[in-house]
């Protein structure tokens, strides 16, 4: 049987050496984090620059990332200055909060996403993702997947934690999440200049009115709960943990934090996850009829049972999320002296951690902008080191809601193979480009035919 050929899915372009650190903020490198990387930075394990006053490191290497995220994890905090970014959203909840803070908030939200509360949830996730489908027209059509995918996870995010809220699936909300990730590049900027309290631009304040509508929503949800949490559901137990842990002000405004935390989180990255799959599946038609033989053979069982039973599909998810992490950097600030990868580190550093490179860095990976699912088959699996494949991030920070995610993802992906089959339009591509989040330009539009 002849082999398909390789796929190498696009990205954006890259430069052949290191441009000056100022031009990161103008023009399309401002707009998009993936955008204009230099060739070396695929090979070296670690690479500082000096960003406006700040020393920055970018490290790639696996034991020094292991470093800083596990072994020495005590020395690296989220840095000040994002910190101060995500403050007027996300405030002091869990993603945001440090030492004992956080440890309180991470403990109360354990249990929701253990392995059996989140089997327990399946049901509902597979729900909304059949709902979804319900609503497609008949015929063959072209649908923006990053919007169906959006729409699906927010209905499930509502479902799951906040008793299915129906201003949490509102349109508007998302166009509102919409607007805020697009000024996040000219926030940051801002905000390391000093200014953050300026909005020059359009982009920013309207970012800045959605923020408020996004605030003010879920103030309203958390008012009505009272300090009792209302329902018996994750809200709920939320509401009612802080209460119990912390002084009744900063339990209101926590519950509001996290609220806008797991509302956020809980979806966003999960809908980009979807859609870059979805094109992943759609550029490889033999694999995804791989990928739908198997996702048909599991509709007979409970939804609680099929995320583990389609191990093609789960390595083409694990793949995607490779080529292309919904969360493509996050950052680390040293709170003392430290060496990672040879070079010194001064207290007050910021360690800057990219998936994006480390997921196509040429020494961690073969043929690294080649998409292979099999590198996620069991055996080859066990031979990658835990801290060169990070979607998630590792180390005690990892994301909290990794299986929830997961299981999440595959039950959807499951539903549109079963449904229907993904085609690319002739001569189209997305355009990945990444503010927090790594969302399409243009958004992933597939043709559907009937089965
Ligand atoms: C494919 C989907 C997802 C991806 C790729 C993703 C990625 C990540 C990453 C990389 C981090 C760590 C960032 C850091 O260390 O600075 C993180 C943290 C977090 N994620 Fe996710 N996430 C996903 C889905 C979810 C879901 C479904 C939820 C909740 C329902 C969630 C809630 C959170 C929270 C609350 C944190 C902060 C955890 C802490 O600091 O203790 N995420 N996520």
């Amino acid at each position: 049987m002849a082999t398909a050929p390789a796929f190498v899915p696009v990205q954006p372009r890259r430069t052949r050496d290191w441009a000056p650190a100022w031009r990161g903020f103008f023009g399309e490198r401002l707009r998009n984090t993936i955008y204009g990387w230099p060739e070396p930075a695929f090979d070296v394990p670690i690479r500082t620059r000096k960003v406006l006053g700040f020393t920055i490191h970018i490290v790639t290497d696996p034991a020094a990332l292991q470093r800083v995220m596990l072994d020495n994890k005590a020395n690296y905090e989220r840095p000040d200055i994002v910190r101060r970014i995500l403050m007027p959203s996300l405030g002091n909840g869990l993603f945001s909060a440090e030492g004992e803070d956080w440890r309180k908030q991470r403990r109360i939200v354990a249990p929701t996403f253990a392995p059996g509360a989140v089997a327990a949830m399946a049901g509902l996730m597979d729900a909304a993702a059949q709902r979804e489908i319900d609503g497609w027209p008949q015929q063959t059509t072209r649908l923006d997947f990053a919007v169906a995918a959006t729409r699906t996870t927010m209905a499930i995010i509502a479902d799951a934690l906040f008793g299915g809220d129906s201003r949490l699936t509102h349109p508007a909300a998302a166009r509102h999440i919409e607007t805020m990730l697009a000024a996040a590049g000219q926030v940051r900027l801002t905000t390391m200049l000093g200014l953050q309290n300026i909005d020059p631009s359009l982009t920013m304040r309207r970012a800045r009115a959605s923020r408020a509508w996004l605030h003010a929503t879920l103030a309203a949800l958390v008012r009505e709960r009272g300090a009792g949490g209302g329902a018996d559901d994750f809200f709920g137990g939320l509401i009612r943990a802080l209460n119990a842990q912390f002084p009744a002000e900063e339990a209101a405004a926590l519950a509001v934090d996290n609220a806008i935390t797991f509302y956020v989180a809980g979806h966003e990255t999960t809908a980009n996850a979807l859609a870059w799959t979805a094109y992943c599946l759609a550029a490889q038609p033999e694999l995804q009829e791989i990928c739908r033989t198997e996702a048909l053979a599991t509709l007979a069982l409970p939804a609680s049972e099929r995320a583990g039973a389609m191990p093609v599909l789960q390595q083409v998810f694990e793949e995607s999320l490779r080529l292309y992490p919904p969360a493509p950097r996050w950052d680390r600030e040293a709170l003392a002296g430290d060496e990672l990868a040879g070079v010194r580190i001064t207290k007050g550093d910021i360690v800057s951690i990219w998936p994006w490179v480390i997921h196509r860095h040429r020494a961690l990976w073969r043929e690294p902008d080649r998409f292979d699912h099999t590198r996620f088959a069991p055996e080859a699996k066990a031979k990658l080191h835990r801290f060169q494949y990070l979607p998630f991030g590792g180390g005690p920070r990892v994301c909290v809601g990794m299986r929830f995610a997961t299981v999440e993802a595959l039950l959807i992906l499951a539903r549109w193979l079963a449904a229907r089959r993904l085609v690319l339009p002739a001569g189209w591509q997305p355009d990945p480009a990444a503010s927090v989040t790594l969302r399409q330009r243009v958004w992933m539009i597939l043709r559907e035919e009937m089965l």
